[in-house]
């Protein structure tokens, strides 16, 4: 048995080393010329992070790119980080947890309102008495909080200074009023009071322009002694409820607009943190894109500060994208041209160099790119591919705790420095976006559980959304007029 076993084993023994040895000898060369060129693929297809930048920082480090600027320029910050001069009140934050439930609810109130063009106010009627809905904080955003991004503008005359937060997704802009006839929440501003200001109409109900309300923010428009009513209702249940008025609008000290429309809000509800309101940048009639047309010519452009402790821009105007000559951009999404949303084409997905095979139907979902949805939202198919590629290119990595719907985090705490695959979005037009270093990750409690921003839809059918995390550090030019969209890296 033994000598049966040595003996016809040994053929087989000697069959495979002598493989192994040829291939070794043939391989050699090959196989060195091979690994620097992994290694050199390497370099070109991954980001190399130091982990503690992924942490936020306690002291404000503004960008150097703002002064040099020629433009209609404000300056955007994260709500929470050490830029903002919001007052920070801890005791009111919802847990992370709390906050991805209400970036879903509002992907899907985007997916809602895109699928059958119905008004919001329906879609929170449907939800309400799930439990998404009714744990719902009733103030303030958290550490990453939906509409993180905000401005300072000024508004009537005198003028007083607000800090909005600005909003792709929707139109109407709004802000508190004074008497606060419903309820106020917290802001870190005085309260705008109409009744100050030298240059403030109110709309009344006969008024042509109280019927742009309808299409706006979709609500009917309801009269209050002869004064136009607006009602706005977001996807995560925050609301604003006043008065339509006309106002004085200063953006910076050259670009003033007499006769702004906006909502004086007299009942405001929901997650806007300390923040005064919301500015409105979507596509209707009444967003600022629309009434700032004649001087801008419906082209804004913005870069999301990479980290929290560093400063953007929201910028007005030709001015914006400074490279608008050479930047290349991809046309508006026709199947969304009738919407408030800005709609793209995503094509197909790179990781770390390579093309992800998943079917182009998958993506006839089409996608949208919104200012407001933390994370980004893909077809399941896209999602699983995206998940499988970056897992393998991560894999040296020890896998941390899931997290809520963020299923492929990480533990870097024994990690100085990591290498993350580099994520491309290729758009219609040829168009590939490289996500920034700081657009791949959501750290979630510490370096020990830091989690890949991406998600994968409910349905097959839901569109795609382009979140706030991915476009971190990008320059993302809205050629509103030319309908199409353009993408320059390091644009902070
Ligand atoms: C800014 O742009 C305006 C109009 O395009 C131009 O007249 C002006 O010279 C520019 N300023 C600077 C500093 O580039
Ligand atoms: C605007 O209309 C409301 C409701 O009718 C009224 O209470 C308020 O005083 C009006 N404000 C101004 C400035 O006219
Ligand atoms: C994983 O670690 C091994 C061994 O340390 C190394 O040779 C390889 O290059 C690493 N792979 C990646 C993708 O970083
Ligand atoms: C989308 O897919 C879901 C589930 O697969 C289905 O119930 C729904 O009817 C579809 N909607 C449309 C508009 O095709």
């Amino acid at each position: 048995m033994a000598i049966n076993t040595i003996s016809s084993s040994f053929p087989r023994l000697f069959l495979v080393s002598t493989l192994v040895f040829l291939c070794s000898l043939k391989g050699l060369g090959f196989a060195f010329e091979g690994r620097e060129t992994i290694e050199k693929n390497l370099l070109h297809h991954t980001h190399t992070v130091q982990v503690s930048s992924l942490l936020p920082s306690t002291t404000c480090t503004p960008s150097t790119k703002d002064p040099h600027r020629n433009g209609s320029s404000l300056k955007v910050v994260h709500k929470h980080g050490p830029c903002s001069q919001l007052n920070q009140d801890k005791t009111k934050t919802p847990t992370d947890a709390e906050i991805l439930e209400q970036d879903q609810l509002r992907a899907e109130f985007i997916q809602y309102s895109r699928r059958s063009k119905r008004l919001g106010g329906e879609f929170l009627r449907r939800k309400s008495g799930s439990k998404a809905s009714t744990n719902i904080p009733a103030n303030l955003g958290g550490s990453f909080g939906t509409n993180n991004y905000i401005v300072t503008v000024g508004l009537g005359t005198p003028k007083r200074s607000l800090t909005l937060v600005f909003d792709t997704g929707s139109d109407l802009t709004w802000t508190q009023c004074q008497p606060c006839a419903g309820s106020c929440y917290d802001q870190n501003d005085a309260i705008f009071d109409p009744s100050y200001s030298s240059t403030y109409t109110n709309i009344t109900c006969s008024s042509p322009l109280c019927s742009q309300l309808i299409s706006g923010p979709g609500n009917q428009p309801t009269c209050s002694s002869s004064t136009c009513v607006y009602g706005v209702l977001y996807g995560d249940n925050s609301f604003s409820l006043g008065f339509f008025g006309k106002e004085k609008l200063t953006l910076t000290a050259k670009d003033v607009f007499k006769d702004f429309l906006f909502g004086c809000g007299q009942y405001n509800k929901g997650l806007f943190g300390a923040t005064a309101g919301l500015l409105g940048l979507g596509r209707d009639k009444l967003s600022l894109v629309e009434q700032t047309a004649n001087r801008y010519g419906r082209i804004f452009s913005y870069c999301l500060p990479p980290t929290s402790s560093s400063t953007g821009h929201l910028t007005f105007g030709k001015g914006s994208g400074k490279a608008s000559n050479t930047i290349k951009f991809t046309p508006f999404s026709k199947s969304y041209s009738k919407s408030s949303f800005y709609g793209l084409d995503l094509l197909g997905i790179s990781v770390a160099g390579d093309k992800l095979a998943i079917p182009p139907s998958v993506f006839s979902t089409g996608l949208i790119i919104d200012s407001g949805t933390i994370l980004t939202y893909l077809p399941p198919t896209a999602y699983n591919a995206l998940r499988t590629a970056f897992r393998q290119a991560m894999k040296n990595y020890t896998m941390g705790e899931a997290f809520s719907i963020l299923d492929t985090c990480y533990d870097f705490s024994n990690r100085n420095t990591i290498s993350i695959p580099k994520i491309v979005f290729s758009f219609r037009g040829g168009v590939d976006v490289e996500m920034d270093k700081f657009g791949v990750f959501l750290v979630v409690r510490s370096v020990s559980q830091v989690c890949l921003a991406f998600t994968g839809n409910k349905n097959a059918n839901d569109t795609a959304i382009f979140g706030n995390t991915q476009q971190r550090g990008l320059e993302v030019v809205y050629d509103v007029g030319g309908s199409r969209i353009g993408f320059v890296p390091g644009g902070c």
